[in-house]
């Protein structure tokens, strides 16, 4: 295999260009351009089942470390707060950053339809990686980029001088924005969020865009490019996604820590909807719409709904016709998925462009084609 990265970068972007695409030439030229590798710094971690595993460049070697950056896939940086190369040994815990899939990253930057000449905010710089893509096709000033966690900026900062690019970097809280710079005339978040922050809306310019991955608590995910009208609200319909690949979310959305939980007995009800239907993509997300507050835990093809704030359950358990549902705490959890589950299906089952999303700073929503008269209000 060859080792030489102009090689690597062409075949990434091929790969990433007939898998996933076609995207647009200007993206494809910015992979094969910009090196990946000054990117992932000296170390990454792999999953190994049970933990994470710090893998340091210096002992794999620059040809197979060069074969893991020019991977089609996210190499996770950082796990609760530790980067790969400040541990030295495997580690617990959920990832706090990563570099992102290139094919993830384009499809997005794709989305975004920049013509070349766009003020651009980027939320989660990362590793730099996507933010040098943008620089890369609309010059670095006009590249303003936010990060909230301070040592992966730090590290984000040096990759990207080390690479010659110079955007503005802000290390802060995304969810509000970056005002000195406003207004953008397009904003992309690489982080998702759970719903759209009134930041976002009142820095992007009317008719400016927001492209986005919306997630929850029960991590479905889908992703949007909402245009913001003159009155200040935004609006878009969710985008077809190949895969079910998705950005983590932001650090001020995530879910709050699960205490260790048993089955309540609660009251008991019939449900004819199977719980494996939630391994819908599309079904998994109107759950979520419908429970937003509430984590969905899969065993074997029974599920359990919890509401850490309210200690509400709900679960299922197969019998000889179909499932019992218990539920207890003041949410009926399995009632509100699924009265919007049964929404979806009366619409035939419609694919995730079927949604789309009205924003203004006091009310978000999600209304599904044909079913006008219900909506599901985004979580604040
Ligand atoms: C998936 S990574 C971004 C990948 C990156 N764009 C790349 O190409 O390498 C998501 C990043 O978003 C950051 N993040 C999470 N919440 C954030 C917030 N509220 N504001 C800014 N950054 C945030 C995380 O720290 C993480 O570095």
């Amino acid at each position: 295999m060859t080792t030489d990265p102009a090689t690597l970068r062409r075949t990434l972007s091929e790969r990433v260009n007939a898998g996933h695409g076609p995207f647009d030439a200007a993206w494809q030229e910015a992979v094969r351009s910009v090196p990946r590798e000054a990117f992932l710094g000296t170390a990454a971690f792999r999953h190994t089942g049970t933990a994470w595993e710090p893998v340091y460049r210096e002992a794999v070697g620059e040809e197979e470390w060069l074969r893991m950056v020019y991977d089609d896939r996210t190499w996770v940086t950082q796990v609760g707060g530790r980067g790969a190369a400040d541990v030295a040994g495997p580690v617990a815990g959920a990832p706090t950053s990563s570099a992102t899939s290139p094919s993830l990253v384009v499809r997005t930057l794709h989305t975004a339809r920049l013509h070349g000449d766009e003020r651009v905010l980027e939320i989660g710089t990362g590793t730099g990686y996507s933010t040098a893509l943008l620089c890369h096709r609309l010059g670095a000033d006009n590249v303003t980029s936010v990060e909230y966690d301070r040592s992966v900026a730090g590290r984000a900062a040096e990759h990207l001088k080390a690479a010659g690019y110079a955007p503005v970097l802000v290390t802060g809280d995304g969810l509000n924005g970056h005002r000195a710079g406003a207004d953008y005339d397009a904003l992309v978040a690489t982080c998702a969020v759970r719903h759209i922050p009134v930041s976002w809306l009142l820095q992007v310019r009317d008719g400016g865009s927001i492209t986005m991955t919306l997630s929850g608590w029960m991590l479905a995910a889908a992703s949007i490019r909402l245009t913001v009208e003159e009155d200040g609200s935004a609006r878009g319909r969710f985008l077809a996604c190949g895969d079910a690949v998705s950005y983590m979310l932001a650090r001020p959305h995530e879910r709050p820590p699960r205490p260790s939980f048993y089955r309540h007995p609660g009251v008991e009800r019939d449900t004819h909807f199977p719980p494996a239907l939630l391994q819908d993509p599309v079904a998994h997300f109107v759950a979520q719409l419908a429970a937003p507050s509430a984590e969905l835990v899969r065993l074997d093809d029974d599920i359990v709904l919890l509401d850490v704030a309210t200690g509400s359950q709900a679960w299922t358990e197969p019998h000889s016709t179909g499932w019992t549902v218990h539920q207890s705490g003041p949410l009926r959890l399995w009632d509100q998925v699924a009265e919007a589950l049964a929404v979806w299906l009366d619409a035939g089952r419609p694919g995730i462009t079927a949604f789309s999303v009205t924003a203004d700073p006091d009310d978000q929503v999600v209304s599904l084609r044909g079913k006008e008269s219900v909506s599901w209000r985004l979580p604040n």
